[in-house]
């Protein structure tokens, strides 16, 4: 069975992830898309943010797999063949990751360790000593699916009051997190020291993150994004760092990606950059599930 596999800003992902395929799915014969001479033969495209004609003359395809969490660059492919199912792939180690990263950060903007580096720099010596009890940060994880929970309960784990919020009421219920959902995005916002974002890109979320929006946090809260780069409004976003309504950002994902050389994100002293990395599937886990799913095809 013939697939197709593209890059995905920045990371190599035939050259990831070929050797594992041949170890673990010698039957899925994976080619870049260069390698193939008939589109009409390719079976399944594994993928993150294909270009437009990525899947143009691919008459037989069964299934596509996002080398991601999210599938939106995917699904907004102008050669997507009509019907195909888009897969992604949900591996447990993934979220644990985005955890991780959401930890990090919220102790960050906590714990003012911008203000650390700084003085590390100058070789100073002092200590803020009061405000160090995670009891004292409210902590609001927007987007409470896959990794929106695991996130919350690292951060419960640490003592961080924790709320979510997504559309529709919580099945099942977290157990510690007080949830809001529907109407309740006030509410949610109102009562956030620390905002997490992981919400998905669809035609709500694009530039959700605004001016007006970011006005509803507490004045000095932060900001840590780590959903997708179309969700929040960048220009809006230095406005309210500049006018100090916000105290700090953390940003793994960004409009445009790779964040340009000379965005003023990168130098901007409030922020703290990462390039998309809060989480990157595991290679075996994704091309065992691939291989269960593409060999379970009739
Ligand atoms: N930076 C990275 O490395 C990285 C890695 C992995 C994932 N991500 C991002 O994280 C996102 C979430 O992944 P996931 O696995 O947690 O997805 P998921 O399981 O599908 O969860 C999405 C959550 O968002 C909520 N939601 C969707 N639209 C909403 C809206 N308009 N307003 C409020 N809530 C909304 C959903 O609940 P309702 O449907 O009830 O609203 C659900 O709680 C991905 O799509 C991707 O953008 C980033």
């Amino acid at each position: 069975m013939i697939g197709v596999v593209t890059t995905m800003g920045g990371i190599d992902l035939p050259a990831l992830y070929r050797p594992v395929f041949a170890e673990q799915a010698p039957e899925l014969d994976l080619r870049t898309p260069d390698e193939v001479t008939d589109p009409a033969e390719v079976a399944f495209v594994f993928t993150f943010r294909p270009p437009p004609e990525a899947f143009a003359g691919m008459v037989n395809l069964r299934a596509v797999f996002s080398a991601g969490a999210g599938t939106d660059a995917i699904l907004a492919c102008p050669s997507l063949p009509e019907g195909v199912p888009v897969h992604r792939v949900e591996d447990p180690d993934q979220a644990l990751q985005m955890a991780g990263h959401a930890a990090f950060h919220v102790h960050w903007h906590h714990r003012n360790m911008a203000r650390y580096v700084a003085q590390q720099a100058r070789g100073e010596w002092s200590r803020v000593v009061s405000g160090l009890s995670p009891t004292h940060k409210r902590v609001g994880v927007l987007g409470f699916g896959h990794m929106g929970r695991a996130i919350a309960k690292g951060l419960m784990a640490l003592g961080y009051p924790v709320a979510g919020y997504s559309r529709r009421a919580l099945d099942p219920p977290e157990p510690g997190v007080r949830h809001f959902h529907g109407e309740g995005l006030d509410a949610f916002l109102d009562r956030t020291d620390i905002l997490v974002n992981v919400l998905p890109l669809t035609d709500r979320t694009r530039g959700l993150i605004d001016a007006g929006f970011l006005r509803r946090l507490p004045e000095g809260a932060a900001l840590i994004h780590m959903g997708r780069g179309g969700q929040v409004v960048e220009s809006d976003l230095i406005g309210a760092l500049d006018a100090g309504r916000l105290s700090g950002a953390s940003l793994d994902v960004f409009e445009t990606e790779p964040l340009p050389p000379d965005h003023p994100l990168w130098r901007h002293p409030g922020v703290l950059c990462t390039p998309h990395v809060a989480s990157i599937p595991e290679p075996a886990f994704v091309v065992r599930a691939i291989r269960t799913r593409m060999l379970s095809l009739p």
